[in-house]
């Protein structure tokens, strides 16, 4: 047993917004993340990952007003989204949340009151571009114009697509919003400011004190010499967020309540599990908190995070932890040219456990960029995990059954071996421990070569034709499936739910790294099922394929005009024949009741002019059915009958609308019952 005591350890992975799907340029990260905290939940560690919706913002409300939803229905559904491509990719968090909650806003006002009451904060006025039609301040990014250096049409707030040249708003020709298309007016409003020179001193001390890798301080010595500013933290209202206490109208910035969700998913976690938070928290704790992110947002949480949590008298991280970007095929992910993969679009094509496998295979601790080649992949995934780790359980199992009745040898022939096996365990977890997955990686996958060439040279498969060579045979693979059982020890925080399939092979409570201490003698093992099958090439390039639709469909929602049709758009053309068979006619509501146990049914009873019809219809909401009672309406009357929960619904009616409103379609006066509508 391990003789160090346990640490308490609180890890993050950087909170994806709330607008968009999860890709392959997210999942490294995530994946990274997830496979350190199993590899210190696997080592006995108390270690605790959470993560959260980035919920606020300008991007985010405009998007659900062009889905023509609320901001909260935006943020709802795509935390359901994202939450099933993490669990998909067997990132398992132990709280996901959302910065739009509860405890964030609490957080978040007592981080800025705590600043704001030590004098970090300043407020003044600043000029801003303004759109008149969307009454809103537009950050650079929204407004469009003709660049002022080589005229290019087109080109965004702050620099140039075609040039490079970089520029203020204000000196774009022809600016326009790209929300509405005005032009924008220059306009001056209070804004709040967090006065981060006031940390300098503080935050030399902290980056050279090994809080992040050497590439990220170097980084951070030119941002340091180029001098600091003060940090704009407000925006105006309208705005999505959590406005600013004792002012109105003003709300923090996206950025200064998106890293404190940290504090808000581990206090939710804190609740749900009985955790002290303040244990973690608290200054000088001895508990270590660790971020992952992206080296492109290393200022917000190397810069602003530790100033801001060392000014509202909080700890500060133990380590940023920075990774490089994904590109695949040796270039930055491309939407046309189907490489700008989604989590989803992947997984439908591919098992996500290889991705886990080949990011891990090829992680540093560097930030150096991470190239998946779709050919290196599928090559590295089958010759590795299928050809030389499965194998080995794969030649062995069959010999098991057969020679031993599914039990494994009771003595063990090569101890040797097999005690490299496990001490080759402390050198895989230093570089687990200190990110380093490919070297990690490379040292099982020797290992896997050693315990295939072991097998290759006893050959158990010619001893197993020889007359008396039972057990010798028996011995040989059970020492293969020892050898087998290490490389799962080592691979489970990579490749989880092969580990998962392995443990139940082998028949063991779990695959935790001192587990593989004990050896399995005279011990019984499942039948063998293959733990994972081979990358085919075609599938990829159907996933590159289905990527490539991805785009069109998204330029499809970007192009459809706003309204009931952009969400709904017509459906395919029919022939006026196959509209000639669908019989509409005049009914006359003869009664309408409640359905119990049905919150959007009514049941109606329909007079056709001379026959009568019952019909459940989804109008509860819009309707009182004393209100329905005489009216006339249309119905399909030649439908199919129904058989529902609450009896068989002989037709139906014709609304219009959605969840927004339900409209019930009439006839002019005059119309008579059982009337055919041509
Ligand atoms: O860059 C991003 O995707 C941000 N949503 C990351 C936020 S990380 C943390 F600060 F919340
Ligand atoms: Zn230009």
């Amino acid at each position: 047993m391990s003789n160090t005591a346990p640490r308490q350890i609180l890890v993050t992975s950087a909170l994806p917004y709330a607008n968009g799907a999860i890709h392959l340029g997210h999942l490294l990260e995530y994946i990274q993340t997830d496979i350190w905290v199993r590899f210190q939940k696997s080592r006995g560690h108390e270690c605790r990952y959470v993560c959260a919706d980035d919920a606020h913002g300008t991007a985010i409300m405009l998007r659900a007003e062009q889905e023509g939803i609320t901001s909260e229905a935006l943020i709802d559904r795509v935390s359901r989204e994202h939450q099933a491509d993490f669990a998909t990719f067997g990132v398992a968090f132990d709280n996901y949340h959302s910065t739009h909650s509860e405890e964030n806003r609490h957080f978040s006002e007592l981080i800025y009151t705590r600043l704001r009451d030590a004098g970090h904060i300043a407020t003044r006025d600043i000029e801003q571009m303004y759109d008149p039609v969307k009454g809103l301040f537009l950050a650079d990014r929204f407004i469009k114009g003709t660049c002022p250096k080589c005229r290019t049409d087109d080109q965004y707030g702050d620099n140039c697509e075609a040039c490079g040249a970089t520029y203020t708003p204000a000196e774009l020709i022809d600016p326009v919003s790209a929300i509405s298309g005005a032009t924008p007016e220059v306009r001056s409003s209070t804004h709040f400011f967090f006065k981060l020179p006031d940390f300098a001193d503080f935050l030399k001390r902290w980056i050279d004190h090994g809080h992040v890798q050497p590439q990220i301080r170097n980084k951070l010595m030119e941002w340091f010499e180029a001098g600091f500013n003060e940090w704009d933290i407000s925006r105006d209202a309208p705005y999505f967020g959590f406005e600013i206490p004792d002012a109105p109208g003003k709300y923090f910035y996206v950025w200064l309540d998106a890293p404190i969700g940290y504090l808000a998913s581990f206090k939710n976690l804190c609740e749900r599990e009985g955790l002290d938070f303040d244990t973690y928290w608290k200054k000088n704790s001895d508990a270590e908190v660790y971020h992952f992110i992206g080296k492109d947002i290393v200022y917000f949480h190397a810069l602003f995070w530790p100033a801001m949590l060392h000014g509202a008298g909080l700890r500060t991280p133990t380590a940023v932890n920075c990774h490089g970007f994904v590109t695949v095929n040796g270039a930055k992910m491309s939407k046309s040219r189907g490489t700008f993969i989604k989590a989803a679009t992947y997984a439908e094509h591919l098992n996500p456990e290889y991705l886990r496998y080949y990011f891990a295979a090829k992680l540093t601790s560097g930030v150096d960029d991470l190239d998946l080649n779709l050919e290196d992949f599928a090559q590295r995934v089958n010759s590795d995990l299928v050809g030389k780790v499965v194998n080995i359980a794969s030649r062995c199992a069959g010999f098991v059954k057969k020679l031993g009745g599914g039990t494994l040898s009771e003595r063990c022939t090569e101890p040797d071996l097999v005690a490299r096996f496990i001490t080759a365990g402390d050198e895989i977890a230093e570089h687990f421990e200190a990110r380093e997955f490919g070297r990690a990686m490379r040292l099982v996958m020797e290992l896997a070569d050693e315990a295939n060439t072991y097998i290759a040279e006893a050959e158990p498969w010619v001893l197993a034709k020889q007359a008396g060579k039972e057990q010798e045979v028996l011995d040989i693979c059970s020492v293969g499936i020892n050898l087998f059982r290490q490389l799962m020890v080592y691979l489970a925080p990579v490749v989880p739910a092969m580990a998962e399939g392995a443990r139940h092979f082998l028949r063991l409570d779990d695959l935790d790294w001192e587990s593989r201490h004990e050896l399995l003698l005279g011990h019984e093992i499942a039948k063998f099922k293959p733990l994972m099958t081979r990358v085919e090439r075609d599938r990829i390039d159907a996933m590159i394929e289905a990527s490539k639709e991805d785009l069109v469909e998204e330029q499809k929602l970007k192009e459809t005009p706003k309204g009931p049709l952009a969400d709904d758009p017509i459906a395919e053309e029919i022939a006026f024949d196959d509209f000639a068979r669908v019989d509409l006619r005049i009914a006359r509501i003869a009664k309408a009741e409640y359905v119990e146990g049905a919150d959007k049914l009514l049941q109606l009873t329909l007079d056709l002019g001379g026959e009568t019809r019952t019909v459940f219809a989804g109008i509860r909401s819009a309707y009182a059915p004393e209100a329905l009672e005489g009216r006339l309406t249309v119905m399909v009357a030649n439908l199919a009958p129904r058989k529902m929960r609450f009896g068989v619904s002989e037709g139906m009616v014709l609304a219009a609308g959605d969840d927004g409103g339900i409209y019930l379609l009439s006839p002019d006066s005059g119309a008579e019952p059982g009337q055919r509508v041509r």
